[in-house]
């Protein structure tokens, strides 16, 4: 089982450094807009060094020429997943994928987030099929791009599995374990709900980064995600 990704939600070096203390193993981190526009490719080298693996959450979306030569910038810091919004479409989502032609990172793409309900979809993007209908186009339009999967949440993550293939991932977030707060999060499962619905990979961030002792509610929604409990 991948291990979950804990998204690393802080603003400064010095928290995730204090974060990253409490743990002796090797993690997988994601790292999102919040603390790579405070620290940038610094921080990446050095969560590198201390031997995690990372996935580089910036979800690109502009025009194809950009996106490409992005990531080829990101191709270079040797992270092992990155994104795009897939509602960029299937020329920016294959420009993503030249980016990085030649390195071993691999490309996702968010669909619709997990803080989306269907009401503000309409609202927001006047897309009026349902939303799963939406998640699953965006991540056939992925697979034709040649990307590796899909950011989406755990109610579509098998739907997606039947359509793209078991090898397409479906990265999760929106993973809290029964007894956390949902926060702003619309479409929210536990860590054995993702299991169970065809989840490659669980984004976990607050329910552990939040917690009184985040080692513990680590260990524990590993041992609900690989299914000891
Ligand atoms: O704290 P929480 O577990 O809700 O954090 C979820 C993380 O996953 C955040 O970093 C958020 O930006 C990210 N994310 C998401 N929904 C997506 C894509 C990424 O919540 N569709």
């Amino acid at each position: 089982m991948n291990k979950p990704i804990i998204a690393l939600d802080f603003a400064s070096k010095q928290q995730v450094e204090a974060f990253l203390a409490q743990f002796s193993e090797p993690l997988f981190v994601k790292v999102g807009m919040e603390l790579y526009f405070q620290e940038g490719p610094e921080l990446v080298r050095f969560i590198k060094s201390q031997g995690h693996s990372i996935f580089l959450d910036l979800k690109l979306h502009d025009i194809p020429n950009t996106v490409e030569s992005a990531m080829k910038g990101l191709a270079n810091l040797g992270v092992d997943l990155v994104n795009v919004h897939a509602a960029g479409g299937l020329e920016m989502m294959k420009a993503a994928k030249r980016g990085l032609a030649g390195s071993e990172t691999k490309l996702i793409a968010v669909t619709q987030l997990t803080s989306t309900s269907e009401s503000q979809m309409h609202e927001d993007q006047l897309v009026y099929v349902s939303l799963e209908e939406s998640v699953l186009h965006y991540a056939k339009r992925a697979m034709q791009a040649g990307l590796d999967g899909v950011v989406c949440s755990v109610l579509e993550a098998e739907a997606i599995g039947e359509a793209c293939g078991q090898n397409f991932l479906r990265v999760t977030p929106g993973i809290r374990p029964a007894t956390v707060s949902v926060d702003d999060q619309k479409r929210v499962a536990t860590p054995a709900q993702a299991r169970a619905k065809g989840s490659t990979h669980i984004v976990v961030g607050r329910a552990i980064t939040k917690a009184e002792n985040p080692a513990d509610s680590y260990a524990q929604i590993r041992e609900e995600w690989s299914g000891k409990f």
